[in-house]
């Protein structure tokens, strides 16, 4: 549906679930990718796809990444800032190491990695994708860091489409409910059952069952594409109806 063909594309936190069904849709629609991503051993190198192991949490590291990206590409067309982790605890559970933990990954290492790449995306006339949640317009009880997070990324969203509009660099975020991924199996680890309790949240999506990660893809390919120049600052929901009802 999508060419980016010619085009650089940079995916942070790519190696799983959300990210590497991007990967896979950027790659299939003829982009040349790169992946920054703390589950990654080693670099590793194929036609069209470099994988790189950075903790993006960390602003000197992932200050080398980019010197990486300059010397190999010198320009970027699409920055998908999309790492994240999960916090499911109470207010009165979680540790202030959690808390930074959950701000350094979801929110820090989008703001180092849109200040590291925006002389190159503002040379490119490129975009930036973040990945917010569903959970930054509604509260969600024992997600308080998570949900946090994820609403200062949508307004982080806002406001630098804002500073960056005059540059032709547009930027936005996709808001996804509930997609089967790691993470998301990892949230019911120790609780109830696993099965029981996806199946209760299932039931909070009224199209009746968890998105694939490939839908999501399929948003940020979009929302980085041709198809939608004149969207920025957005915050696209994919939440198979979560948040309307
Ligand atoms: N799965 C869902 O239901 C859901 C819903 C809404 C939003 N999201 C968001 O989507 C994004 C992707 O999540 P996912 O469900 O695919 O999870 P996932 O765990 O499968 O993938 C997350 C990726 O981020 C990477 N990562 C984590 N910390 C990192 C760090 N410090 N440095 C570099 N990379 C790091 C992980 O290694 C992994 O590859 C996250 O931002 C998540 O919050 C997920």
């Amino acid at each position: 549906m999508f060419s980016y063909r010619g085009k650089k594309v940079l995916i942070a936190g790519g190696a799983s679930g959300i990210g590497a069904a991007t990967v896979k849709a950027f790659r299939d629609a003829g982009a040349e990718v790169m992946v920054f991503d703390i589950a990654f051993k080693e670099a590793r190198e194929e036609e069209g796809l470099l994988e790189y192991p950075v903790d993006l949490s960390d602003s000197a590291r992932l200050s080398a990444a980019y010197a990486m990206l300059k010397e190999r590409w010198g320009t970027l067309d699409v920055l998908v800032n999309n790492a994240g982790i999960e916090c499911v605890a109470t207010l009165e559970e979680t540790t202030e190491e959690a808390w930074d933990r959950v701000m350094g990954v979801n929110l820090k290492s989008v703001f180092l990695s849109c200040k590291e790449a925006l002389p190159l995306l503002r040379a490119s006339g490129g975009s930036i994708v973040n990945t917010a949640s569903q959970l930054a317009f509604v509260g969600a009880s024992s997600f308080t860091a998570y949900t946090a997070s994820k609403a200062a990324v949508v307004n982080f969203t806002r406001s630098l489409a804002l500073e960056t509009a005059k540059d032709g660099v547009r930027v936005n975020c996709v808001c996804p409910g509930a997609i089967d991924t790691p993470l998301l199996r990892r949230q019911f680890e120790g609780r109830r059952g696993p099965q029981g309790t996806i199946d209760n949240l299932i039931g909070m999506h009224p199209l009746g069952r968890l998105g694939d990660p490939s839908e999501i893809a399929g948003c940020i390919l979009f929302l980085a594409s041709p198809l939608a120049s004149f969207v920025t600052g957005s915050a696209m929901l994919a939440d198979g109806g979560y948040t309307i009802q």
